[in-house]
């Protein structure tokens, strides 16, 4: 009740999906369908969300379809299961038919990639230097009271990020779990200055990051970059793929803009990009295809330090796999220092 007031922004992934189901079953309909309703949750959210789906259809015998990449969903509140690929129903039945007997080989690979199965080997072996990024005592807060009543403002703020330290050394790859609501994005933004602390510091070599401005500013952003998880959010609809590639290279100087479309070619190419989709813009790709160019782009300026912030989470599990074998890979070429957020 205390978040009616709240604007989207300002929600978690699963705050915002139960406000969609709130919307959705506020006429009482007969027939629900999900789409992917817990795609882009962390597990513990999408437990919550699911026991909820299934508690609507206990009570209310609301009839569901949900429609999903991940078995163990469908497995976890489903009755029937309907196989698809490229348009087509490849196997259909009662679910525990499916799982134990799949008769079509795609149900097979739908089994076998399920997540938990493949462990990805990526750490290039950290040298024990000074820190390349230093995280001290760090605090966030948000305003509280924002929203629907515009210049009421009550006096409590949320504090979404309470005395963090973290460190990470060069060429290491650290990993970020917790709960959707946790403050990981806010971490992730905070460090590259999206968010204002409220206390504490970002040190990048020893320098206070709060404290740039001007060419040190410009000179951080190229050291730092940052992949986001929604794939689509965060490229320009207006620019072409190989555009919006190329744009922070000629930006920041490095190259005019006709050898930054050269240079963008190769990035795309990098990362496996099909030539024939550079004149695309965002919402023409896939998601799979969205975060290669978020990759791609990210990768323009030479990181010394990549965060990749839940930029497989939207996907589903077989482009979860492959995202994830192209990150380890150009983490290997590159030698990054990889902040991975899950
Ligand atoms: N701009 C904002 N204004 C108010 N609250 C916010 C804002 N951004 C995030 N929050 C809140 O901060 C908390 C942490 O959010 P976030 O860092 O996005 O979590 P995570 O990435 O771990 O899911 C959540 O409760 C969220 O609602
Ligand atoms: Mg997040």
């Amino acid at each position: 009740e205390k978040r009616a007031r709240s604007y989207p922004h300002e929600f978690s992934g699963g705050m915002k999906q139960r406000a969609m189901i709130a919307a959705a079953i506020g006429c009482q309909p007969k027939l629900l369908i999900a789409d992917e309703p817990t795609t882009a949750l962390d597990v513990t959210v999408q437990a919550r969300i699911l026991e909820l789906l299934k508690d609507l259809n206990r009570k209310t015998g609301l009839a569901m379809i949900l429609i999903s990449h991940d078995l163990g969903v469908v497995a976890d509140i489903c009755s029937r299961v309907v196989v698809m690929r490229n348009g087509e129903v490849v196997e259909q039945g009662p679910i525990d038919d499916v799982i134990n007997r799949p008769r079509h080989p795609y149900t097979r690979l739908l089994i076998e990639s399920q997540p938990g199965r493949k462990s990805y080997g990526t750490d290039v072996g950290p040298e024990r230097t000074t820190p390349l990024l230093r995280v001290e005592n760090l605090s966030v807060t948000f305003p509280a009271g924002q929203g629907l009543f515009g210049g009421f403002r009550s006096s409590n703020s949320f504090r979404a990020l309470d005395g963090v330290d973290l460190e990470i050394n060069t060429g290491e790859t650290v990993g970020i779990v917790g709960e959707s609501g946790s403050g990981k994005s806010t971490l992730a933004r905070s460090i590259i200055r999206l968010n204002t602390p409220s206390g504490g510091a970002i040190r990048l070599d020893g320098q206070d990051v709060g404290a740039l401005g001007g060419q040190g500013l410009t000179a951080f952003r190229r050291r730092v970059q940052m992949v986001f998880q929604n794939p689509y959010d965060s490229l320009n609809p207006r620019l072409t793929i190989a555009e919006a590639v190329a744009e922070p290279i000629w930006r920041h100087g490095i190259a005019d803009r006709k050898a930054a479309r050269k240079e963008a070619d190769a990035l795309l190419e990098m990362v496996e990009l099909p030539s024939s989709l550079r004149d695309r813009k965002p919402q023409q790709l896939s998601g799979g295809q969205c975060q290669r160019v978020g990759l791609a782009r990210a990768l323009a300026l030479k990181p010394q330090l990549l965060i990749a912030d839940e930029i497989t989470s939207a996907l589903d599990v077989t482009t979860q796999a492959q995202i994830l074998e192209l990150l380890v890979r150009l983490q290997r070429e590159r030698s990054l220092t990889l902040l991975y957020i899950s």
